[in-house]
């Protein structure tokens, strides 16, 4: 933001309300704290097409300072801070630690789709389609990718807990709970392993890239979804969905995962 600007804001709603009336007292602006009159600040903040194998380095290394959330946020923001700088630098990318393994190890949300779906809906008025994009890409790509495991095979990451090509694991949900334990029954890794962390630095790398993607796409105006929710999901959605008359289910996930086929014979 420019600083001089928000400056003027701020003294223009301090004098504004010194000449209303009296003011109890000059504690009202303790600290740093900037009162204005200003709703939110702007939104989406500038995004600039990005490259993305220097932020998936730096993505997957952010991983062991802070989990998979933090990791991939943080290494989006930190380059933005370099592309764009002001307001990237004003934001803390610790904000994001909470979403690791799933939201502080409960196996929710795979925090590396939780750190780059804020990156993406702090940049992106399409952050809808894209986040949505990105969960069905998670879910139905073999992870961690080829691009990831040859990365590390080339040496390119700074940090690495387990050498050479990993194991990829089809997860067929978001959840971080059906994507690490799929891949840890898959190798016999256990979840406190380095094996397991460096799997999972590579799957934060992989999303993160993926949001780049789509987001240098979406610059372009050449962006169009192709990850959606499975044939089979949408089958049941026919009769269960926010469309249909019964409406009585919010998921897009594989439904058999946790349902089998409850309408078999
Ligand atoms: C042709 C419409 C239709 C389709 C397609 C459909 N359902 Fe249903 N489903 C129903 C109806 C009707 C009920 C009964 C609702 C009730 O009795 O309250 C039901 C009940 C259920 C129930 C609760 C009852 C139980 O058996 O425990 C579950 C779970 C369920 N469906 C899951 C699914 C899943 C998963 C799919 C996709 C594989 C699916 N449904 C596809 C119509 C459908
Ligand atoms: C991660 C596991 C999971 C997934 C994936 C999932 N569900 Fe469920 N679903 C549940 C649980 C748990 C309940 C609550 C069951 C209960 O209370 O008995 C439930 C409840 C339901 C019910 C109500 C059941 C009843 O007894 O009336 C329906 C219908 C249903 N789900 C359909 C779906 C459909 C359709 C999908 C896919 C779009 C889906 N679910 C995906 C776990 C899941």
């Amino acid at each position: 933001m420019d600083k001089d600007l928000s400056r003027r804001h701020f003294m223009g709603s301090v004098v504004g309300l010194a000449g209303m009336a009296v003011l109890p007292s000059v504690s009202l602006f303790s600290g740093r704290q900037r009162l204005t009159a200003e709703a939110d600040p702007a939104w989406p903040l500038p995004y600039v097409a990005l490259d993305p194998k220097p932020v998936m380095v730096l993505a997957h290394d952010s991983f062991f300072v802070g989990g998979c959330a933090y990791g991939a946020f943080h290494a989006f923001i930190k380059i933005m801070r370099e592309q764009v700088g002001d307001p990237f630098t004003a934001i803390p990318t610790q904000m994001l630690k909470f979403g690791k393994g799933g939201v502080i190890e409960t196996g929710t949300l795979c925090g590396s789709l939780t750190g780059t779906l804020a990156a993406v809906n702090l940049v992106s008025t399409k952050w809808d389609q894209i986040s949505k994009e990105l969960i069905h890409w998670y879910a139905q790509t073999y992870l961690p990718t080829d691009v990831t495991n040859q990365m590390a095979v080339d040496h390119d990451f700074n940090t690495i807990k387990y050498e050479g090509a990993l194991v990829q694991s089809l997860s067929g949900s978001p959840l971080c709970h059906v994507s690490v334990t799929r891949w840890c029954d898959l190798t016999k890794a256990t979840v406190t392993s380095d094996h397991r962390k460096e799997r999972c630095g590579r799957v934060t790398a992989d999303t993160i890239g993926k949001a780049i993607e789509l987001l240098n796409l979406d610059l372009q105006g050449q962006y169009a979804p192709t990850f959606k929710a499975t044939e089979s999901t949408e089958k049941c959605l026919s009769c269960h969905g926010p469309k249909s008359e019964m409406a009585n289910v919010q998921a897009e996930m594989t439904c058999g995962q946790c349902h089998g086929n409850p309408h078999a014979e």
